[in-house]
């Protein structure tokens, strides 16, 4: 994928833009690079630095994060001090992480990308921006479209898994949720896509780690979703923490000038002056001015960073870096005018005010649409891993047990990065469970056990004030009654899982099963003899080889928003058709990692029936080699027969579209949603390939006994790939096309693509 050119600006606001630059002062121009955080009410010293022309952006502030809360009225008097009392009445942009919805909080990413539906993805985008808008913001740090294969990184709950090819598809229906047809409309925001580059491959999946890969995996895993992303005309990108091959993004004028010419550029929250601690110095190894912030503020600069979050350095130290001809007038300008471009598409010169609308807020916060919409994504979002003998769906009769730490949870069903979703508007598992079966059953209620009884851990998670809630009785107790409820119950739903906290930013873990004290309960359960369905929260991949060995049914939930509970609830008991598949491959130990299902073949690949047992082979010796539950996994309540692909033409020449053609059948007897996956391997190349990679997926409903020809089309882009010399390329031979409900289960037609 090239990158495109952004729209560019009609001539009458080029010569706006030209007007109120040729009249800004030096330190004005700089003040548009600098992006503060704030609470509400504002400081009186930001008021201050507002009204003096010092600042380009806002930031909610975090803790506590109140940015937002109170509706328009909070931020109307930051935006009124930039537009009417600084000498240029320049607006601002006012930024929140806004990740997964608004107010109405939707499913953490990586489980929207389980729904394999644009439409969905889309949804929840647009749904936040409205939501937002209404509130005053014009900005938003989302999406993260980082490329996740480390389920060790907690991160990974953000973006949207480890394929880049489904990853770029998802970003750019972001972009166009968020931004709207029109990003000058008071119900647009602007989209910053995140983290440039390569964040997502933390060595030993420890965040902020930095990461060494070949430049051709950079480029064919890690860059795809954000060119997706640019060439959706994403307004803005943020930088990443980490380096990456040594170069920390802040200071990457190669990358930084390649892929984003023409979006605002960001830094990360104080990750220009944490370059200091990654021992960088200029672009010769030294420190200007004995001044280690001055010299990485200039460099962060030349390299194309326009704005600099938190920093400071950009407002305090340039005026001196340009005295001394280390950085040029044209660069201030540039970044300056990058901002200002941003402020004219969002229409903030037009009416700085369109965005604080109290009626309308009233009318779209957690507006029953949107609601409907986060039930539906929530219910669409969940994997279905095990349902030995049909257990799911289960009746709305009978005693039905539901017990574990988030069972009644209202508070990490929400998920990380949801600051401002209010417990008191979410839906619980076992609230869902109750509307959902009304008065035929009898529904029962234990919690079990605390969310983790590691102290370290929970003193980690609770540094900022307390989080994760525990119940004071002893963890004997706790089980006692829970296992006394399961004793008199038909089925136990057995709610376990992570705390919110334990994913998202600064949350890895080396240990990625349910914690040990909720595996005791589920032992304690499963010894009842009463069937258990096991429903996990989570926000990563969890290691569950227990579990799935042991317990009947397996649905994972992630943590999904403030309708989680009535859509699990619509899942297990048959309103809705469970349809999720998992966009991360889930290892059966976390030794395993990373798996991403496509892995480069080796020299000495093994005989996967013979696994475990041959010499010379890449197995362990003390486990198999594949993931648990493989890319693209996930069961239905029914079954999907695939008949062989059939192709168009088994010869081609040159640049010509490919049809590909499959029958699906529903061989089960309930309604079911299919994605159906396609995969292409290019089995002999110049360079080692990946074993397969997914090129196509298509979702499709179908009755009992119906038959549905899926079709895909593929042109040589699908081929490309990026060889040693960083030329994107395809090669000429025989191609391999896959189709099947997940990336290990494929029937298989081959092809000759040729030159001409
Ligand atoms: C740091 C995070 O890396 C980034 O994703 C976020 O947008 C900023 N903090 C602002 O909160």
């Amino acid at each position: 994928m090239t990158t495109t050119p952004q729209t560019a600006l009609p001539p009458d606001r080029v010569a706006f833009l030209d007007d109120l630059m040729a009249r800004m002062t030096l330190p004005e121009k700089l003040g548009q690079l600098n992006l503060i955080t704030t609470n509400i009410p504002v400081e009186d010293d930001k008021l201050a630095e507002i009204r003096a022309g010092r600042v380009g952006g806002m930031l909610g502030g975090l803790f506590p994060c109140t940015f937002g809360v109170n509706g328009p009225e909070g931020l109307r008097a930051v935006q009124e001090a930039a537009v009417r009392e600084s000498r240029l009445g320049i607006p601002l942009l006012l930024a929140y992480d806004v990740i997964h919805g608004h107010q109405t909080v939707f499913p953490i990413p990586l489980a929207v990308s389980c729904t394999w539906d644009l439409d969905h993805v889309e949804v929840t985008a647009r749904t936040a921006a409205r939501e937002a808008s209404a509130s005053g913001l014009n900005w938003v740090f989302s999406p993260m479209v980082d490329i996740g294969r480390d389920p060790r990184w907690g991160r990974i709950a953000e973006g949207s898994g480890e394929d880049p090819y489904l990853g770029a598809q998802i970003a750019g229906a972001m972009i166009h949720g968020l931004q709207g047809d029109d990003l000058s409309s008071p119900d647009s925001v602007m989209a910053c896509v995140k983290h440039f580059v390569g964040y997502g491959a933390p060595e030993g999946g420890r965040d902020y780690n930095n990461a060494d890969m070949s430049p051709a995996r950079l480029w064919d895993v890690y860059l795809p979703p954000f060119q997706a992303a640019v060439a959706a005309e994403a307004g803005s990108v943020m930088m990443a923490f980490s380096a990456v091959n040594g170069m920390p993004s802040h200071a990457d004028t190669d990358l930084l000038s390649k892929i984003l010419p023409g979006v605002l550029k960001v830094s990360d929250f104080d990750g220009i002056p944490e370059m200091i601690a990654h021992g960088l110095g200029d672009e010769a190894g030294q420190i200007v001015a004995d001044d280690p912030l001055q010299t990485l503020s200039e460099r962060a600069l030349r390299a194309g960073v326009q704005m600099d979050m938190m920093g400071k350095g950009f407002i305090t130290r340039l005026e001196a870096a340009l005295a001394a001809g280390r950085v040029t007038m044209a660069q201030i300008d540039s970044a300056c005018r990058a901002v200002l471009e941003a402020k004219e598409k969002l229409g903030l010169f037009a009416d700085p005010f369109a965005r604080f609308d109290p009626a309308r807020a009233a009318q779209v916060i957690l507006a029953p649409q949107h609601r409907q919409a986060a039930r539906t994504v929530a219910a669409d979002s969940c994997v279905l891993l095990k349902n030995d003998g049909d257990l799911l769906p289960l009746a709305k009769t009978g005693t039905i047990a539901v017990v574990g730490p988030l069972a009644d949870d209202t508070k990490n069903v929400l998920g990380p990065w949801a600051f401002q979703g209010d417990p008191a508007t979410a839906v619980s598992v076992l609230a869902g469970i109750r509307a959902v079966v009304g008065d035929g059953a009898t529904v029962l209620h234990a919690r079990g056990a605390n969310i983790t009884e590691d102290r370290r851990m929970l003193d980690l998670l609770n540094f900022a004030g307390p989080k994760v809630d525990l119940d004071p009785r002893t963890p004997e107790e706790m089980q006692a009654e829970a296992v006394e409820v399961a004793r008199r119950a038909d089925v136990v739903i057995a709610v376990v899982g992570e705390a919110a906290e334990m994913s998202g930013e600064s949350a890895s873990r080396m240990d990625i099963g349910i914690p040990e004290n909720q595996r005791d309960l589920l032992k304690a359960l499963h010894q009842t003899g009463t069937p258990v369905v096991l429903v996990t929260m989570n926000g990563r991949p969890l290691t569950l080889p227990w579990e799935a060995e042991t317990l009947p049914a397996i649905l994972v939930s992630w943590f999904g928003g403030c309708e989680a509970g009535h859509a699990v609830a619509d899942l297990l008991f048959g309103d809705r058709v469970p349809s999720g598949r998992l966009t991360t491959s889930w290892p059966r130990h976390v030794g395993q990692v990373p798996l991403p299902y496509d892995r480069a073949t080796t020299g000495r690949p093994g005989n996967p029936a013979n696994d475990p047992g041959k010499y010379s082979t890449r197995c362990y010796l003390d486990g198999p080699s594949e993931p648990l539950f493989p890319f693209g996994f996930g069961l239905s309540t029914t079954v999907f027969a695939y008949g062989v692909p059939q192709v168009d033409a088994p010869v081609l020449r040159g640049d010509v579209p490919l049809t590909v053609t499959v029958e699906v059948t529903n061989a089960g007897t309930r309604t079911g949603v299919e994605t159906v996956q396609l995969y292409l391997t290019d089995p002999v190349a110049s360079v080692v390939r990946p074993g397969r990679q997914l090129r196509g997926f298509r979702k499709v409903r179908l009755e009992p006994g119906q038959t549905q020809t899926v079709s895909f089309t593929l042109t040589t882009a699908d081929l490309e790939f990026h060889d040693q010399a960083l030329n994107r390329t395809w090669e000429p031979g025989q191609f391999i096309i896959g189709i099947g409900p997940h990336s290990a289960d494929l029937k298989t037609v081959s092809v000759d693509w040729l030159k001409d």
